[in-house]
C-alpha cells in the first residue's frame, strides 16, 4: 500500500497528521493505542504524560508474558514496531517479528527499530486472519487490534501457532455482557463516524464471550486485568489533539467516534482489558 489514501481510515489521518504536526507525531508515532495512568487522577494532559502512559500500556501488556532470553516472539497488528521495540530492550538473542496487514505501517517500523541485545527482528506483511509461519512462538502479543480481525479465526491460528508452554496477551475494549443493549443502541447512533473514522471494527466482544471463542479454539483465558478506569485520561488528549484534524467533516467524525467510546466507557458500559490465554493445562 503506497503512503496514499485507502487504507485504515485512522492510518490515513495519522500518516498526515505525525507529517506535519510534532505533537501527534510524539504522541503517535511510536505506539497507536491507548494510554495508561498508574493514577489517572495525575494525569495532567500533556503530551509527555500521554508519552510515558502510551509506553505503560505496553510495559502492563508485556508483564502478562513469561519473557525470557532465547525466545521467539510475534506481535500481530505491531502498527508503528512501539511493542517490538521495547520488546527488543527487555530480551536478548530472541526472534522479534511484527506483522500488519499495511505496508507503509510497517516501513515506518523498520526504519525507526533496529534489532539489539543479539536479537532479530522482522517486520513482515501479513493479514492476522491469514497468519503462517513454520515455526511456532512462545510469546504472542496483539495490543489493540483484534477488533480489526476475525477473532475466531484468528484464536484458531494463534492455537496452531503457539507453543505448548506459551502465552497470548491481547488488549481491547470489553463489552460489560448485562449492558449490551445499551451498548447496541450506543453503537449504531456513532455507527457512520466509527466506520469512517476507525474502518469496520467489532467491539462487541464481552469477557464471556472471549471466553468461548478461546475454547472453541482450544485455548483457556487464564488471566483478566480491567484497566478501564487506567486508560480514561487518554480521551480528553486524543479529543484535544482532533481539534487538529484540519478538514472539518473528518474532524467532526473522528470527535463522534471518539466520544461515543468516551461515553461507553465512562457510563461502565465498554470497558478496557489486558487478556491472557493459554493452552488448557
Ligand atoms: C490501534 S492500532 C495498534 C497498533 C499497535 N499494536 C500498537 O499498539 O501500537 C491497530 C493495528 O492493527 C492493524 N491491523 C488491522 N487489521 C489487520 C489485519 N487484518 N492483519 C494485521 N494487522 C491488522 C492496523 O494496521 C494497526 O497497525
Amino acid at each position: 500500500m503506497s503512503e496514499t489514501e485507502g487504507g485504515i481510515p485512522y492510518f490515513d489521518e495519522l500518516f498526515k497528521l505525525i507529517g506535519s504536526d510534532e505533537e501527534w507525531c510524539r504522541a503517535f508515532g511510536k505506539n497507536v493505542h491507548w494510554g495508561y495512568w498508574e493514577d489517572p487522577a495525575k494525569a495532567d494532559g500533556s503530551i509527555e504524560s500521554f508519552v510515558e502512559a502510551a509506553d505503560a500500556l505496553t510495559r502492563k501488556t508485556v508483564s502478562e508474558a513469561p519473557l525470557r532470553d532465547g525466545i521467539r516472539i510475534l506481535d500481530v497488528g505491531c502498527g508503528f514496531g512501539g511493542t517490538i521495540q521495547m520488546l527488543n530492550e527487555m530480551v536478548k538473542d530472541s526472534h522479534l517479528i511484527g506483522v500488519n496487514i499495511e505496508e507503509r505501517q510497517l516501513a515506518r517500523a523498520r526504519e525507526r527499530v533496529q534489532a539489539k541485545n543479539g536479537n532479530t527482528i522482522e517486520f513482515i506483511h501479513m493479514d492476522a486472519n491469514e497468519l503462517h509461519f513454520d515455526e511456532p512462538f512462545d510469546v504472542i502479543f496483539a495490543v489493540e487490534c483484534i477488533f480489526h480481525f476475525n477473532r475466531p479465526r484468528f484464536f484458531r491460528h494463534i492455537k496452531r501457532l503457539l507453543k505448548p508452554e506459551g502465552r497470548f496477551v491481547i488488549t481491547d475494549f470489553v463489552v460489560k455482557r448485562w449492558k449490551m443493549p445499551i451498548f447496541r443502541t450506543l453503537n449504531a447512533i456513532s455507527r457512520n463516524a466509527t466506520l469512517a473514522t476507525y474502518g469496520d471494527i467489532d467491539l462487541s466482544y464481552s469477557l464471556t464471550r472471549y471466553r468461548k471463542v478461546a475454547e472453541e479454539a482450544e485455548l483457556r483465558c487464564s488471566h483478566d486485568l480491567d484497566i478501564s478506569r487506567n486508560t480514561l485520561p487518554t480521551y480528553a488528549f486524543v479529543l484535544r489533539q482532533i481539534k487538529k484534524v484540519a478538514d472539518a467533516k473528518r474532524s467532526t467524525r473522528f470527535r463522534k467516534a471518539t466520544e461515543g467510546l468516551d461515553k461507553a466507557t465512562r457510563w461502565g458500559i465498554l470497558g478496557y482489558h489486558v487478556i491472557a490465554f493459554s493452552h488448557p493445562e
